[in-house]
């Protein structure tokens, strides 16, 4: 596997250029990595338009994904989400429909925000088992909620694994977007390495068709690394238009650091990765069997989450949290119910053993009762558009009853949103509100105020 990228910068700088051009730094250290951050120099090629070395390093990048365009993303999934969007926005006009999208409701605020800026018609989509921290979605949820609708949806947008670690049955839900010509677009920011399990369970391969992962979450790519990838099922529309659609909201200034880093990546999975993700689950999942015998409760399905309930060993997750940073260990995500850790291969095995030591030594003590608070359906009183972009005041939370939400969402972050841009706020609402800390909201002014 080739590094068109990585080579043009080795090359550019170790001729050691006079640089009358940006970045300011002029390839001279503070950081110490400033020779090798150029810009869209001649023979760098350009990120938006690319045709060059950057078209190369993505067409490594989609041979490897199986897709049939893999762009880059140096602003991370939040990118490729707002472009997933515009494309099926103007994918819906091309078809005479108004955008409407059928979405899982633990989308990522950057769903919302693009959401109500593109002015989509959302819907949202709950499980039967939908809390605040997980949305387990199935093919039953979809096709039900299909059949119910008046309208039908241009796309179908899931966000599969979730911050928790579940993953959700995306080859039965494909099937079912098959059926009723629904687009599927799935934020996969936390499972790009799901491609290299034996079988694959990327998007992509499950029947999707947008797709994005964030290469820096679960692969070892610079923070901002991300893809967007389109399926090889989808109509020539979206591969023509999908580097527009990411100039849209993406900045002229693309990192090249970051861009030498998913280069780079595509060596590195092609080099004997899939085998040692292999060997590497094998001892989570040996990690995972020792730690369930010793009392403690796991949750998920994600090969490369550890997510433990902790309040029946005893704990806030919040307080574990702590005794764990004691130990120099830091996790992903805590909260009152679960400590949330990400592993990845650069993980080293002293590093998953000091893991285990730690948590083997927290002493289990009596189960905290109370979980968190079941989901409430709230009612939308406005679009999201209107409630994004109209007048807003930040209030406190006891005096936000009956108000309208005017910020994406208000989560336990970052799961299920309790409740959504334009959604009235009611009593069971502001009492998680309170259960996860939040104390502050904005809502739209009132009309007579
Ligand atoms: C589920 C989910 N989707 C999308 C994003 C945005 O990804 P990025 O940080 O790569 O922009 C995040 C970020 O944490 C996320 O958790």
């Amino acid at each position: 596997m080739k590094t068109p990228i990585c080579d043009f910068v080795n090359t550019y700088n170790n001729k050691s250029p006079i640089r009358l051009h940006m970045p300011g730094h002029k390839g001279k250290a503070c950081l110490g990595t400033e020779g090798l951050d150029i810009t869209e120099i001649m023979g760098a090629d350009s990120l938006y338009e690319a045709n060059g070395i950057i078209k190369q390093s993505e067409d490594n990048a989609s041979s490897i994904f199986g897709s049939a365009a893999t762009l880059y993303s140096t602003e991370g999934s939040s990118l490729c989400i707002r472009a997933m969007l515009e494309l099926s926005r103007g994918y819906a006009l091309s078809k005479g429909q108004k955008p409407f999208i059928l979405a899982g409701r633990n989308a990522h605020k950057v769903f919302t925000l693009t959401a109500g800026l593109l002015d989509f018609d959302v819907e949202w989509l709950r499980s039967q088992k939908c809390s605040y921290l997980s949305c387990n979605i199935t093919a039953d949820d979809v096709e039900k909620k299909l059949c119910s609708l008046e309208r039908k949806p241009t796309a179908l947008y899931l966000t599969t694994p979730d911050y928790l670690g579940n993953i959700i049955d995306l080859k039965s839900i494909s099937e079912v977007c098959a059926k009723y010509g629904v687009l599927l677009l799935v934020d996969n920011a936390h499972g790009a390495y799901l491609k290299f399990l034996s079988p694959s369970l990327h998007p992509i391969d499950l029947g999707a068709d947008l797709c994005c992962d964030s290469a820096h979450k679960t692969l070892p790519a610079l923070t901002g690394g991300a893809y967007l990838h389109i399926s090889k099922n989808c109509e020539s529309y979206f591969v023509q238009n999908a580097k527009e659609a990411m100039a849209l909201f993406g900045s002229t200034s693309p990192s090249y650091l970051i861009l030498q880093s998913l280069d780079k990546l595509n060596l590195y999975l092609s080099n004997g990765y899939k085998e040692k993700l292999s060997t590497f689950i094998l001892r989570l999942n040996n990690l995972k069997s020792r730690l369930a015998l010793k009392g403690f409760t796991l949750i998920g399905n994600e090969p490369l989450k550890l997510t433990i309930s902790t309040k029946p060993f005893g704990y806030l997750g919040t307080d574990f949290a702590k005794l764990l940073e004691n130990r120099n260990i830091i996790c992903e995500f805590c909260d009152p119910d679960y400590i949330t850790f990400m592993l990845t291969l650069e993980n080293t095995k002293a590093e998953v053993e000091a893991l285990e030591k730690a948590l083997l030594s927290v002493p289990k003590k009596e189960s905290i009762c109370g979980f968190s608070p079941n989901a409430v359906v709230s009612k939308a009183a406005t679009s999201i558009k209107k409630a994004l972009f109209g007048p807003k005041e930040e209030i406190a939370v006891n005096l936000a009853l009956g108000r309208i939400l005017a910020s994406a969402n208000v989560g336990c972050p970052p799961a299920v949103p309790i409740i959504s841009a334009g959604e009235i706020i009611t009593e069971e609402a502001i009492k998680a509100f309170e259960y996860y800390g939040i104390k502050k909201v904005k809502v739209l002014v009132l009309k007579d105020k």
